[in-house]
């Protein structure tokens, strides 16, 4: 039988990888993953989210969660942490899906060391169940077993270990055990991702599976060390997760709405540090995970990007160039903003960016200039670099397309019935 990356997971377990801590310039949980991932995943959800805990909670019945390709529970933390507003200053958050709105949480694995280590990090909270499984056999027992969820989730591309097939059969179960308005969270590899130019041209379903390494979790002195386990994954495009649903809903009579499509790290993707699949790329991810440390200042000519390198094609190349133009503004302003005082709008083609990029700049700007009076605790490192990163990761979030241009391709659908 195929790889799916066992010994990968399970090395990983065994090294403390999946254990829930946040934030590391390296890794699984690294400040990329904690803080523009997980969160951007988050921020895409919440709408969608938010109408659906409240449909729940009118009919008096907790929500109903099952995990595919669960991990160690990632999935979680990321549902049970999103934040209702973003700017809220009180003591306690206010959560879009708080843990006592949860009926189950049941995570679905086939890895038994995944298993294992999500039962001991939840052992303290009662509706959170964790069962072996593998996807490629569908739901499989859980159809009559299990009463209906209302969240069919994946989260950090666990589904793109299923090839396509597999994959149809799986959200075929979906459909017929879902209820109607139940959510599906598929979260798969993009096609289009500056990380692996060389697989844009995929046309043939043999061409969109490719061996895959997760060397990345392995800072680079271990990673040249040790031999990576490969195994396939199936990498999407944004319009082929339409055509899928339209295909499901032609195979089994069940609407399937596509709510949302969100490209997520165009240009931070996991393998940018690598170079496995693109040697022209600049360890960019590494200098983010920089600029999130505290105490650490980050020389922020490394964030900027030659958009040069990004290859021809008729439509990805103009959206991640224009996006790498607007990155590389936010940055060089930057640079100039921490020696000296600059007008925003007498920048060089103000009056033509992007309401994003505009957005970004006085980020940046209103930062520098209010920290301009505080000197406890290396303002620069811990008050001025994060906010950058958070302004080029709303910049990221608000330029993608959902057309599968980044690491990772998240689809938020709908089941009506
Ligand atoms: C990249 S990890 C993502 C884990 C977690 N969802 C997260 O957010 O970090 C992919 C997970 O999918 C699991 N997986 C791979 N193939 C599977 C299959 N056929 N059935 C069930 N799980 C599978 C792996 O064991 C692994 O835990």
């Amino acid at each position: 039988m195929q790889s799916v990356g066992e010994q990968t997971y399970t090395q990983a377990v065994r090294e403390g990888k999946y254990d829930l801590y946040v934030g590391n310039l390296f890794g699984k949980y690294d400040n990329v993953r904690t803080y523009w991932e997980d969160q951007l995943t988050r921020i895409a959800l919440r709408p969608f989210l938010g109408e659906l805990v409240e449909r729940r909670c009118q009919n008096d019945r907790g929500v109903r969660i099952v995990d595919l390709g669960c991990g160690a529970g990632q999935g979680y933390e990321i549902l049970t942490k999103i934040d209702r507003r973003d700017l809220d200053l009180g003591l306690q958050h206010k959560r879009v899906l708080p843990k006592e709105k949860i009926d189950l949480y049941l995570g679905l694995d086939i890895s038994a060391a995944m298993v294992e280590k999500g039962q001991t990090l939840f052992e303290s909270e009662p509706h959170v169940e964790f069962a072996q499984a593998d996807l490629r056999e569908g739901l499989g027992r859980l159809k009559t077993e299990q009463e209906p969820f209302d969240i069919y989730f994946s989260s950090y591309g666990s589904l793109s270990h299923l090839m396509r097939q597999d994959l149809v059969k799986l959200l075929e179960d979906i459909c017929q055990h879902s209820r109607n308005d139940s959510t599906i969270v598929l979260d798969f590899l993009g096609r289009y991702s500056i990380e692996w130019p060389d697989f844009w041209g995929a046309r043939s379903e043999s061409e969109k599976v490719r061996e895959y390494t997760m060397s990345y979790l392995y800072p680079p002195a271990t990673r040249e060390k040790i031999e990576s386990e490969k195994f396939p994954l199936r990498f999407w495009a944004g319009t082929e997760v339409k055509e899928l649903a339209k295909e499901l809903t032609a195979a089994t009579g069940v609407g399937v709405e596509v709510l949302k499509l969100m490209d997520r790290s165009l240009l931070v993707g996991r393998h940018t540090d690598t170079q496995e699949y693109n040697p022209q790329l600049k360890a960019i991810r590494r200098s983010i995970n920089s600029l999130h440390e505290d105490y650490l200042r980050t020389n922020l000519e490394e964030l900027l990007i030659d958009p040069t390198i990004v290859p021809d094609h008729p439509v990805i190349a103009p959206q991640l160039r224009q996006l790498i133009t607007s990155w590389n503004v936010v940055v060089e302003y930057c640079q100039q903003r921490l020696w000296k005082r600059c007008a925003l709008t007498e920048l060089e083609g103000w009056d033509s960016f992007t309401k994003s990029l505009q957005f970004a700049l006085m980020t940046v700007d209103r930062v520098i200039a209010d920290v301009g009076w505080m000197w406890y605790g290396d303002p620069r490192a811990n008050i001025i670099e994060p906010q950058l990163g958070y302004a080029l990761r709303t910049l990221e979030y608000e330029m993608q397309q959902g057309w599968g241009c980044g690491h990772g391709l998240v689809a938020i659908l709908r089941i009506k019935k």
